[in-house]
Parts: C-alpha cells; structure tokens; sequence
C-alpha cells in the first residue's frame, strides 16, 4: 500500500524517530546518499508562496540525486480546470513523489486518495507534518531529548502548525501549553482537540489550551510562535489581528518566566514586533535559522521514507 504523508499523525512515534535518525545521519554524511533517488522526480504542487518548503524541497531532491518539478497552480487551480483525480493520476504516470501546499484539507486528501504515488502536505489548513519532522529534529540537536519537555505555543492557534504541534507532543508524551486568544477563530478546532486528547490517552500527554501567555511560558523548555498573518488572511485583517494577539507576542519578560536554557523557535516567515520582538528573534535563545535548515534534512529522511529506501 502506498503510504501518503497528510499530518504528522499519519506516522507513528516510531516511525518518526526512525526518520530523523536517519536525517541526522543525512546530515552528518550528505554525500552517502547522493545518488539514493538517482533518476526520480518529485512534483511540487504550489497554490500559495514559500520561501524554505520550495527551496530545502528542491535542493533536497537534487542533493540525493533526484529531481524536483515546481508547477505552480496559481493561475490554474487545483480541481477546476482538471479534476484531481486526472491530476493525481496522469502525475502518477510520470513521478515518483508528489507534493502539495494547497488551500484546502480536502485536496490534498483526494491527491492522495487518487495518487499512484506517495502524497507529501508541504501545508494546508490543517496541518504542515514537513515543518514538524525538521522542529523534531532541531529540538533533538538543540535538547538531547524528545522526552520530558515542555512545549509552549504562543498566537493563533486555529492554524495549521499549530495543529501539527500538538500532534506531536501528544505523540510524544509531551507537556504542551497553546496559550491563545479567546474565540473560535483563533483556538483550535474540535477535530483536533479530539484527536489529541485519543493520543495523549494512550502516551499521558498533556496538551492544554489556555488563554495566559505567562503560565504557557512557565518551566518551558521550547517556546515557539507562527504568523498572525498566515497566508490567504486577508491584509485588511492585520490591524484587528494584532490588537488581538499582542498579549500573546513572545517578548523578553515571556522568555524570562521560561527555563534558563530555553530556546525560541518560529517556523517563519516572521515578522519583529509582531508574534515575537526583534529582541527574542535576533537573540541568543533563538534557534530559528537552525530549524529553517533542518527542513532540508527532514524532508530528505521524509522523502527516502516513502520511497522505501530505510
Ligand atoms: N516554514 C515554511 O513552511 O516556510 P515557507 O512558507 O517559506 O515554505
Ligand atoms: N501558519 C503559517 C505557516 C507558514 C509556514 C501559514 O499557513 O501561513
């Protein structure tokens, strides 16, 4: 059966240390494995921008000896000109691996249900497993662990990384505050909360979702923020967006009331002044270009994963 990557939950704790142990080898001896997808393609599928998922997606590939095809669908939306069943299927004939940054849960759930081939989410609105599997990684380099930490989540919390975050601290049997605004648009769905609260009953995750930056903040070993601004907001939302997330910015007094040896990771794009200072970003607890690289690494143990080659 053809294993499709959708959220991070689509793999199991197991599998998810196997990929970024292999990752970190990846990254320790990258000319090992140059020539491990000799002669494959991957389809890149863009309905929205991207900075680090397109370059680390495309550098990756050519680095272990493959190549990538960016098709944006900007001006030609997925399911409208053609269906996505044709689309997943006449792809199928022609690469290896497809991967998909789309608006919509859904279309990325019928690419893979049509796909020939493994379906990798570069994000949707419901989940970004890539950005989780590198912040996996990264917060093993920079902790030693992934076990027995304490996570704190800061901002919009109706959000797609968000979603995966809690996922996997919940996977991982890890204490995990979302400290957000109150309101449905900016806490997380009920889906979710369910099936996090399914997982931490079987690892004895604590996954919480509170609405006091400070208490997230308290003994917190990993701090992390996304964009108030994620894309498709529309910009005339800004203004009312950051009056409501202000309380919520990780600024130098929320660093403090975390553990000394605590580290500030965004997945970015950022903006200073918004969901952290420039102080915090710029600072010496921020691990953020760290992480940023470590999506090469993870997406290539992601990519070898599926295409069976561990
Ligand atoms: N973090 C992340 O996915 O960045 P891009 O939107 O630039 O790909
Ligand atoms: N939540 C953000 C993540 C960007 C990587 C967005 O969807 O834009």
């Amino acid at each position: 059966m053809v294993r499709h990557l959708l959220k991070i939950s689509d793999l199991s704790k197991a599998e998810i240390k196997k990929i970024i142990n292999k990752a970190l080898e990846i990254k320790q001896n990258p000319h090992i494995f140059d020539s491990t997808l000799k002669g494959e393609t991957l389809l890149m599928i863009f309905a929205k921008p991207s900075l680090r998922t397109r370059i680390s997606f495309e550098v990756g590939m050519q680095q272990l000896g493959g190549h990538a095809i960016f098709y944006s669908i900007k001006d030609s939306p997925l399911g409208k000109k053609e269906n996505i069943h044709d689309t997943a299927k006449t792809a199928s004939r022609f690469v290896n691996l497809i991967a998909a940054r789309v608006f919509k849960r859904q279309d990325v759930r019928d690419l893979a249900q049509h796909a020939e081939v493994p379906v990798i989410n570069m994000l949707d609105d419901f989940a970004h497993p890539c950005q989780m599997m590198g912040d996996f990684l990264t917060i093993k380099e920079k902790k030693g662990r992934l076990d027995n930490l304490k996570i704190s989540y800061f901002g919009d919390a109706y959000n797609n990384v968000t979603y995966d975050l809690m996922r996997i601290a919940a996977i991982f049997g890890l204490t995990l505050d979302v400290a957000c605004p109150v309101g449905s648009e900016y806490t997380p769905e009920q889906e979710v909360l369910d099936e996090v609260s399914q997982i931490s009953k079987e690892t004895g995750a604590h996954i919480n979702v509170i609405h006091d930056a400070f208490k997230a903040a308290k003994d917190s070993d990993v701090l992390y923020t996304d964009s108030w601004m994620s894309y498709g907001i529309p910009v005339e939302k800004e203004e009312e967006r950051r009056k409501i997330f202000i309380p919520f910015q990780v600024n130098s007094q929320i660093m403090e009331t975390a553990k000394p040896d605590a580290i500030f990771m965004n997945c970015l794009p950022a903006k200073r002044g918004y969901e952290q200072t420039a102080e915090v970003i710029d600072g010496p607890q921020s691990i953020v270009f760290d992480q940023a690289e470590n999506r090469l690494h993870g997406q290539k143990g992601i990519m070898l994963f599926l295409r069976d080659k561990f």
